[in-house]
């Protein structure tokens, strides 16, 4: 005997009232999911519990590319498509370009470059070991993944070689953190969204000690929102450092790029 097949809008009056803005959407992937052979009913639990959605499916997508997901790792943003598109812009010329992801999460950066440059030397790195073990299934073969605080990760070989370091490190200001979307407050890590008092902690450590890694005429792209690009820019020392500010409306993202002199 066969069991029914779920009832799509069933599953979606479920979603829409735990509150699902999307459910008819959301109702669909699921059910994709479990065509696949993942239990339903266990999946629209943890959605209708506010679980990122992302995170019940196992997947997100970035800027077209596919990324796979655990629970407790940060989900992609949207937005994070501008430091893909400056990155491809950058990499390509030189012979085996050397990119970092660092703060890599799910490896989500590191993959989408990889996906559309076929011969790079990708290293990621990560402070969380869940972000690390991630990063690992979308890297397989791509990568290769480091643990560790920001640059001191990173093989020591590096040293001098990077030619395109990026950098999604957390920026929301401590005393914000409450105004994120319960999602993110309850289902991703502090240490993925807390970017200390002012948000730009992270961003400051990596600017003050970028110099030595990247080589001359390499680039450091840091994601920032347009209110702290000016924190994140006085970061980088300009007897190092060219430093400009990239915005794409349509993302809603904002970009440092930083030049190695
Ligand atoms: C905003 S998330 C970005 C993840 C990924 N780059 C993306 O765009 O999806 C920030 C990441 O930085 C990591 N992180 C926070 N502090 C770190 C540190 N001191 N060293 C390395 N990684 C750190 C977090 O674990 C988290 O995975």
């Amino acid at each position: 005997m066969h069991s029914p097949r779920p009832d799509a809008d069933a599953v979606a009056a479920r979603l829409r009232a735990a509150g699902c803005v999307f459910a008819d959407d959301e109702a669909r992937l699921l059910l994709a999911e479990h065509e696949a052979g993942r239990p339903l009913d266990d999946m629209v639990a943890r959605r209708v519990a506010g679980e990122p959605l992302e995170q019940v499916l196992g997947w997100a997508e970035l800027d077209g590319v596919r990324v796979r997901l655990r629970p407790g790792v940060f989900v992609p943003r949207r937005r994070s498509a501008a430091l893909v598109r400056t990155a491809l812009e950058l990499v390509g010329r030189g012979a085996r370009p050397g990119v970092v992801d660092l703060c890599c999460g799910s490896g989500a950066l590191g993959l989408a470059v990889a996906r559309s440059v076929p011969d790079l030397e990708l290293h990621a790195a990560d402070v969380d070991p869940v972000a690390c073990a991630c990063a690992r299934d979308n890297l397989d073969g791509l990568g290769q993944v480091h643990q560790g605080d920001l640059l001191d990760a990173l093989p020591t070989d590096l040293v001098g070689r990077v030619d395109l370091l990026l950098v999604n490190a957390p920026y929301v200001p401590t005393d914000e953190l409450g105004t994120l979307p319960r999602e993110a407050r309850d289902h991703e890590p502090t240490t993925a969204l807390d970017g200390g008092v002012d948000g730009v902690a992270l961003h400051r450590r990596v600017a003050a000690g970028a110099g030595p890694w990247v080589r001359r005429g390499g680039r450091a792209l840091v994601e920032t929102s347009r209110r702290q690009a000016p924190l994140t820019v006085a970061g980088f020392a300009p007897a190092d450092w060219h430093v400009d500010v990239l915005t794409d409306e349509g993302l809603g993202a904002t970009v440092v790029r930083a030049t190695r002199r």
